[in-house]
């Protein structure tokens, strides 16, 4: 099949007015296109077959960031990250990790996130208007993976500000002079912190997912310095931006409707489904990135090994050879039977999202929670005024302002 070409990039989306939109013209030229510097596969089946490629790579993603930043903290993380390892390293770190980081340990944090929703919610009934972002859905998972790693209740705040300035590095536009001088500054001071938390646990261990992570032995094999560390940062970037842009992007498409959250609340509408639906129709994180070590066929067009590949995963989600009415929230979609194949959201494959359960478990608690104590909260901004940020790879609310209405 001939190679179909196109001048779009992924940095166009920074820019586009309409990100969808723009994802679905070029998903008409077709589902693999051939772009400047990479592949970009924008099909739902296409992309799942790159992501489940044994040939498919990561690696080469950490070799950028070991060519483009200064040696040193931000450096060491980069290149260490466990979403940018490739086998067999890649196998060894997450089959340690899966030690420590286990069903169990996840759902015995409900208790914690169910109170801490309570918590922030409370004082905001009286309240004529709220940003739902920064004071409740930033607030439920920074917390909670501060207390699954062991970070002590007067060092979280500090801690998500580091991590919100080290995750200027994954986006494009993260490397300007200054972003970066921001990234590795926090990344030092995030990583002297880490150590001191991660020394401390080593001479006096707690229950806490840390000093599971410093136990976690398969043979003689235990987890360095380095990729402790690399690995606590991960989390605890990982673990809150996405789960919190989630939460708010998808509650844009929910709030307007009345009708759904009357059904949620009356259990005919699974919160399951709903959440299903946020992943599906509006996933925070737009794209992943690989590279193959053989050729492969995909969708009938060979890509061959060492180019980079774009695998928009935005695309994919609303494709409409695989989602009827693609374009359209409709979290009854995931009643059907059978079910339509599920988002891409968290990938497949190797790098299968570490903390998709965890993810799961707080959207499912904080949507029921609020809705629970404010059946008729309203987003006060209409659809049109509200204001989102594109980093090319990432997208966001800067705010979402509701009405609190018990
Ligand atoms: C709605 C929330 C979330 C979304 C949309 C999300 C999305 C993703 C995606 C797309 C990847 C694959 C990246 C790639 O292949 O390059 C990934 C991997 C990962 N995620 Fe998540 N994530 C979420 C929540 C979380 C949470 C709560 C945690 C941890 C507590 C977490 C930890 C990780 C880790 C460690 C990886 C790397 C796994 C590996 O490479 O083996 N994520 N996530």
């Amino acid at each position: 099949m001939s190679v179909v070409h196109t001048d779009f990039g992924p940095g166009d989306l920074a820019t586009a007015a309409d990100p969808y939109g723009r994802l679905r013209e070029e998903r008409a030229k077709g589902p693999v296109l051939r772009s400047q510097n990479a592949w970009i596969v924008l099909g739902r089946i296409e992309a799942e077959t790159v992501l489940r490629s044994p040939a498919a790579r990561s690696g080469f993603i950490g070799e950028l960031y070991r060519d483009l930043l200064p040696p040193g903290a931000a450096r060491d993380e980069m290149a260490a990250r466990l979403n940018f390892l490739d086998p067999p390293d890649h196998g060894r770190v997450r089959a340690l990790v899966a030690k420590a980081f286990t069903p169990r340990r996840i759902s015995e944090l409900r208790p914690f996130i169910e109170s801490t929703c309570r918590r922030l919610l409370d004082p905001l009934a009286e309240r004529e208007s709220v940003n739902l972002l920064a004071e409740f859905a930033h607030e439920v998972p920074a917390l909670t993976i501060s207390e699954l790693l062991g970070v002590p209740p007067r060092d979280r705040a500090r801690l998500t500000e580091l991590s919100e300035e080290v995750a200027g590095l994954l986006s494009p536009g993260g490397l300007n002079p200054e972003g970066l001088e921001r990234a590795v500054d926090a990344a030092e001071q995030m990583h002297a912190y880490l150590r001191g938390l991660i020394e401390q646990r080593r001479r006096q261990p707690s229950d806490d997912l840390i000093s599971a992570l410093l136990a976690a032995r398969e043979g003689d094999t235990t987890l360095s310095e380095a990729e402790m560390l690399s690995l606590c940062a991960t989390l605890y970037s990982a673990g809150h931006r996405t789960t919190r842009d989630l939460f708010t992007n998808g509650l844009t498409a929910l709030l307007p409707e009345p009708r759904l959250i009357e059904r949620i609340l009356d259990g005919s509408l699974p919160a399951a489904h709903v959440t299903e639906e946020f992943l599906r129709f509006e996933t925070p994180t737009h794209y992943a990135a690989r590279m193959l070590a053989e050729p492969l066929d995909v969708g009938g067009t060979t890509i061959p090994p060492g180019e980079p590949i774009m695998l928009a995963l935005a695309a994919a989600n609303r494709d409409a050879d695989v989602y009827s009415e693609a374009d359209r929230f409709d979290p009854d979609r995931w009643a059907t039977d059978p079910a339509p194949p599920p988002p891409l959201s968290f990938v497949f494959g190797l790098h299968f999202c570490l903390g998709a359960s965890l993810a799961r478990l707080e959207l499912e608690v904080m949507l029921h929670t609020l809705l629970d104590r404010f059946p008729m909260v309203q987003m006060l901004d209409s659809p049109q005024r509200l204001r989102w940020h594109h980093s090319g790879l990432f997208r966001r609310l800067e705010e979402l302002r509701v009405r609190p209405r018990p």
